[in-house]
């Protein structure tokens, strides 16, 4: 297990309760229904990847996206997955080995202490990024490591700002098991996120799924910025 003294051991243990059935259960969040597939296949095309492409997964959980990263960049592509919680990771290896992909490496680490390699095409997070109280740090380092045409994609849950309360309770329900949901709300972790997107990334696209409840992000890297450095 790594170490970890920001307060995680909570996050870690219940995502290792939650690691067996994860690919399962996921699927009830926020309510059974949830398009959680059509909202993964809209944030994996917002990649804009192509044959042989690197693609490094922030918060991969059990490797649900990794299929359809796999089918966009082929064996001459790369995935580097990342994730804080050992027993997602186990899964996540699960899927690897039983679909054969040999282009895959998995990294346990905090989001805010990894180490992004240089010269990343996409940089991929979904139903994570509000979990994790740095992510402002870790859009910056992630758009700093881009290569010149890399995109960052973020899809997560959000609190809906003008719909009933019952679409807010479904759209929050995803972190309830994980943080205080009204301390969740009242600092709006999607705004941070929108924000450090919108400096450190060029042509930034902000989409709102399903009533409000969730949000795609899209943008690409600043070139100039990272030719002159
Ligand atoms: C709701 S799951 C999403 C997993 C996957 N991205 C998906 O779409 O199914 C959230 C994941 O984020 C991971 N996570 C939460 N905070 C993290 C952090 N600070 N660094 C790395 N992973 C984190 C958890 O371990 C968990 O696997």
């Amino acid at each position: 297990m790594i170490e970890t003294d920001r307060g995680q051991d909570r996050l870690i243990e219940t995502y290792r309760k939650k690691a067996k059935h994860y690919d399962i259960t996921s699927r009830l969040y926020p309510m059974p229904g949830y398009p959680h597939g059509a909202q993964r296949l809209r944030a994996a095309q917002a990649l804009g990847l192509r044959a042989g492409d690197s693609v490094i997964d922030i918060a991969c959980g059990t490797g649900l996206n990794f299929p359809l990263i796999e089918e966009m960049i082929g064996p001459g592509g790369r995935i580097i997955g990342v994730d804080l919680t050992d027993a997602m990771l186990a899964r996540a290896h699960d899927r690897i080995a039983a679909n054969g992909w040999r282009n895959i490496s998995l990294v346990q680490a905090d989001a805010a202490e990894f180490d992004f390699p240089a010269r990343v095409d996409a940089i991929l997070s979904t139903y994570a990024m509000t979990q994790v109280p740095e992510c402002a740090e870790v859009i910056a380092r992630g758009a700093a490591a881009l290569s010149g045409n890399g995109r960052w994609v973020v899809l997560d849950v959000k609190a809906p700002d003008k719909t009933p309360r019952w679409i807010t309770q479904l759209g929050t329900a995803v972190v309830r098991p994980f943080a205080a949901i009204d301390e969740w709300v009242m600092r709006r972790p999607w705004e941070s996120i929108r924000a450090a997107m919108q400096e450190e990334l060029t042509d930034l696209c902000w989409t709102e799924l399903f009533f409000g409840s969730a949000f795609l992000a899209a943008g690409s890297a600043k070139y100039a910025r990272r030719t002159s450095s």
